[in-house]
């Protein structure tokens, strides 16, 4: 009893006080507003208070689903990016062995996979996919031995962009039996576009367990979000 007492009291205090600072005017509910502020001044700040406070809890309810729709767009993307992680490093073989010389040019299969995250290397065929569009880095080290002191050696591959050239890895040299030669850029690639490494018509390669040959890639950053 006294608690409600003690409302009534505080209903007109700040009735008496908001009935003087605040106009409604303009909308329907205003209007019925001045109607009951001329007839009972108590029952008017009760009713401007509750106005104040409903529009205050629309403006908590807004701001809430604002940033329920801003979470759930961040998180969205998060998962966008964690599910597209692409990562891939290869060698030619896990043992002593040389590729070529074969009469055309040839797609290097890199056999010893050390990372496939996201699968889009396939050492079936040497390609790699790109699985969305974005930046990617790549790099590709040929190694090679003569098999004697003074023999002839050179080595040529050349990195493939859709079965078209894009950058060479060579090495010529008679003075010593081994050679090795490295390349790496990155490269805007739209999805589906393909790499692979290609053996000139002609020229060796060789691996064992050291893995001299090597072929790696990965997604720096994608460029399809929305
Ligand atoms: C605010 O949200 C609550 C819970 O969804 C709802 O019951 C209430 O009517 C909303 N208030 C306003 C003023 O929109
Ligand atoms: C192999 O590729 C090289 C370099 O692109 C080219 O000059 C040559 O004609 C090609 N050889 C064959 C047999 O396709």
């Amino acid at each position: 009893m006294k608690g409600i007492l003690i409302l009534f009291l505080l209903c007109s205090m700040v009735g008496s006080f908001l009935a003087q600072d605040y106009e409604w005017g303009g909308s329907e509910a205003g209007q019925a507003n001045k109607d009951i502020c001329v007839t009972d001044s108590a029952s008017c700040g009760c009713c401007l208070m509750q106005q104040r406070m409903q529009r205050l809890e629309w403006i908590f309810n807004h701001t809430m689903d604002q940033l329920r729709k801003d979470l759930d767009q961040a998180s969205k993307r998060l998962n966008d990016l964690r599910a597209s992680h692409t990562a891939f490093s290869a060698a030619l073989s896990t043992r002593t062995e040389c590729m070529g010389p074969f009469r055309d040019n040839s797609t290097l299969i890199y056999k010893k996979v050390f990372v496939n995250q996201g699968g889009a290397y396939s050492e079936q065929t040497g390609v790699f996919m790109a699985p969305r569009s974005g930046v990617y880095s790549f790099s590709v080290t040929v190694f090679s031995d003569a098999g004697a002191p003074g023999a002839r050696l050179s080595i040529f591959a050349l990195l493939q962009r859709n079965g078209q050239d894009l950058a060479g890895v060579h090495d010529d040299n008679y003075d010593d039996q081994e050679d090795s030669a490295t390349q790496s850029l990155a490269l805007q690639l739209q999805a589906g576009e393909q790499l692979s490494v290609r053996l000139v018509a002609g020229r060796v390669v060789c691996d064992d367990v050291s893995h001299y040959n090597t072929f790696s890639g990965f997604l720096v950053f994608p460029t399809d979000l929305p």
